[in-house]
């Protein structure tokens, strides 16, 4: 039996919570009783605390006082809850920016920033660092071993970067360090003889930026990378005082579509991931809402191959989006169960209690300004809390994924900043949201996983324009079809190596020709309306934006092209390396071709829904499972406002909202079952 895998070994449940800032509310000590009392009627069970409350625990420097820490975590703790404990760093205290200047970020045009909001540190600033270590050192002394506190939030939504000298110097020595100290490696990498920007030391190197350098791609490459392994240094940094005086895992929220940071190194430091989850619910299809939201939390879950935490999410609406609309009765639970569906072990919220000012405000909260528990928005947040109650023994359960889809900021980073293609219609996001689509519609598990992570268990694996395509990866992808499995490859793949260079001797680089069978030679870059076609089994399919012609040398084509001056020549190829087999996807089609090609593929590799279903559920319907190695959990969803087909189990299995045995749903509008295997 699979061992069950907590985010917080001390807490063995499914978690229901929230982000609460008792501080904002010292001066009416009445309203943290009323707190109490509101917490146990929505049927929570944990807060999340003191996330920007540097100031409160911290007044003047040096001077600590964790009084209202000690009385609001002891309350909590007497009612039953459980903490999570947050490491204030997201904003900090007036009197550290006034004192500290080098504290504060430098912008991209030289200028240093003033106290302004939050997230907007200097990750370099060694004041900075000693300022958090301190107080982070002081709240793990005191609460890391507290019974009621179960794991520490580090910081909040890790964001931003910052020019200032001790950052450029630190890019220097960063640079220094990859490149062997050897200036002249360094401008072979980044190609500088181009335009004549040759460096002649690594003292000249500045970060990119409008007013310095953008053209050099290797230089931007590298400052992406920098700003990520300096946030991670940062945080190793908030992290060291934790793990010396407590043993309780580190998480740190992570966001949606979040494209600075990359996530996967990041995850190497923490122990379980947690993410903030704000989709744009009815702006559009809900279907395809869910599904993007779905992508993202299959990715968290994958960056620890366990479960991860919802730390936040609205429990009604958000107040900075262009229309902030609140989601519909029914659609605020079933967003909430989506998360447990995908392996999250939470539904946590921002936040419990709207604040009274600032600008926060109006933004959703569990409580409102009213501070009843009659509201519509506390009654959902009430029934999510008592299914969590009822799906308890869930917790712990992982979601086991027979396909994975290869996703990579560098990749992203790299394809944002190139120039060539159509430079207007790369799409990375939406391509790889799009081959994500299709096992979300199918209620087939899907992992997200990096391009150097471990490939080995699953029997399919996506990888959507892997334009860049270091040697780890290459050597990654081989040897995981040359042990058989299938690997299915798309259009740009294998153009550039790490350093973001083209590779010579034909594309897809680094022996992928080798692997795929074929060598690309040209790409027809569409304009928006025009649309060329593929056969595939006498069916004609659109395309659009990008048709790639290939010579083969080993694959067969699968599908062909009919029209273009690449008419009759290979739009999909097949080609049988070691014990596995790459398919290679030369062109982007507008829907319908990747769908047939990949649903021969499940059929052959044999990859089945956690339903009984062979084609796609119904238009909004999805389903998800979870396994405890003896127990498989069915959940089945869906995010439409009418009621579903129903939808078939593949054997009787027990609704665990009723107790029934059922074989099939039917699903209301927003409505979903969790099943129980027998
Ligand atoms: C998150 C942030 C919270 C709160 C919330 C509002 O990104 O972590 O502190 O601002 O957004 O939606």
């Amino acid at each position: 039996m699979a061992k069950k895998q907590y985010p917080c070994d001390s807490f063995p449940h499914l978690i229901h919570g929230a982000d609460y800032n008792p501080e904002q509310w010292m001066a009416q000590k009445d309203i943290w009783d009323a707190d109490m009392e509101l917490m146990g009627k929505a049927n929570c069970n944990e807060m999340t605390l003191g996330i920007f409350a540097w100031s409160a625990i911290e007044p003047r420097e040096g001077e600590y006082d964790c009084s209202f820490l000690d009385e609001i975590i002891e309350k909590i703790g007497s009612n039953g809850g459980k903490v999570i404990l947050s490491t204030p760093s997201g904003a900090r205290p007036r009197w550290l920016a006034e004192k500290y200047p080098q504290v504060l970020r430098v912008d991209a045009q030289g200028r240093r920033e003033h106290i302004r909001g939050r997230h907007n540190h200097c990750f370099t600033s060694p004041v900075y660092r000693e300022k958090v270590h301190s107080i982070n050192r002081l709240l793990a002394q005191r609460y890391g071993n507290h019974p009621a506190v179960i794991a520490w939030h580090v910081s909040n939504e890790y964001s931003g970067q910052c020019r200032c000298p001790l950052c450029v110097a630190a890019f220097q020595n960063y640079l220094r360090e990859k490149f062997h100290d050897d200036i002249g490696e360094l401008n072979q990498a980044y190609w500088t003889s181009f335009w004549s920007h040759t460096y002649d030391s690594f003292e000249q190197i500045e970060p990119p930026g409008e007013l310095t350098e953008t053209g050099i791609h290797g230089l931007n490459l590298d400052w992406n990378r920098f700003v990520t392994r300096q946030t991670v240094s940062f945080i190793e940094n908030e992290i060291a005082p934790l793990r010396e005086y407590s043993s309780l895992p580190v998480t740190v929220n992570m966001m949606y579509e979040f494209t600075e940071l990359d996530y996967h190194k990041v995850a190497e430091v923490i122990d379980f991931a947690s993410w903030d989850c704000y989709p744009e619910w009815h702006n559009g299809d809900n279907a395809v809402i869910a599904q993007r939201a779905g992508f993202w939390h299959d990715l968290y879950r994958s960056l620890k191959k366990k479960p991860f935490l919802l730390m936040e999410s609205t429990p009604s609406l958000v107040n900075w989006k262009p229309y902030n609309k609140p989601k519909a009765p029914g659609l605020d639970v079933l967003s909430s169960i989506q998360a447990i569906a995908h392996g999250s072990d939470s539904v946590q919220y921002f936040q419990w209690r709207k604040s009274r000012g600032s600008s926060e405000k109006l933004h959703g909260a569990v409580v409102g300004h009213d501070g009843t528990g009659d509201t519509r928005v506390f009654r959902s947040v009430q029934t999510t809390g008592s299914i969590l109650k009822k799906i308890d023994e869930i917790a712990g359960s992982y979601v086991d994924a027979e396909v994975a889809l290869i996703f990579d900021w560098e990749n992203m980073w790299v394809l944002e900043d190139c120039q060539g293609f159509s430079n207007v219609d790369k799409k990375y996001m939406e391509t790889c949201y799009a081959y994500h689509r299709i096992f979300w519609e199918r209620g087939i598990n899907c992992d997200i996983v990096s391009p150097h992570g471990d490939l080995s268990g699953y029997k399919l694996v996506i990888a959507p324009m892997l334009y860049l395509t270091d040697e780890a990866t290459a050597r990654n992808l081989e040897n995981y079809v040359q042990r058989g499995g299938t690997l299915y490859g798309t259009y740009m793949m294998g153009t550039v190596d790490g350093n973001d260079l083209c590779y010579l001797g034909g594309v897809p680089g680094a022996g992928l020709k080798n692997v795929f069978g074929l060598q690309v030679e040209e790409m027809d870059n569409l304009y928006p309306e025009e649309r060329r076609h593929a056969s595939l089994g006498g069916v004609s399919y659109p395309l659009e934006d990008y048709c790639e012609t290939v010579k083969l040398l080993g694959a067969k084509a699968i599908a062909h092209y009919t029209d273009g001056y690449y008419r009759d020549t290979p739009a999909v190829t097949e080609c049988t390396f070691g014990r596995g087999k790459a398919i290679y996807q030369a062109c982007r089609d507008s829907g319908g071709l990747k769908e047939q090609i990949l649903a021969d593929l499940l059929e052959k590799l044999d990859i089945v829904s956690t339903v009984d279903t062979r084609e796609a559920l119904p238009h909004g319907v999805t389903a998800h499972s979870r396994t405890d190695g003896q127990h498989t959990y069915v959940f089945a969803e869906n995010y439409l406002e009418t009621e579903a087909p129903a939808v078939r189990l593949h054997r009787p299995m027990e609704n665990l909202l009723t107790g029934q045995i059922e074989d099939h749903c039917k699903l209301t509008a927003y409505g979903f079952s969790i099943y129980k295997s027998l």
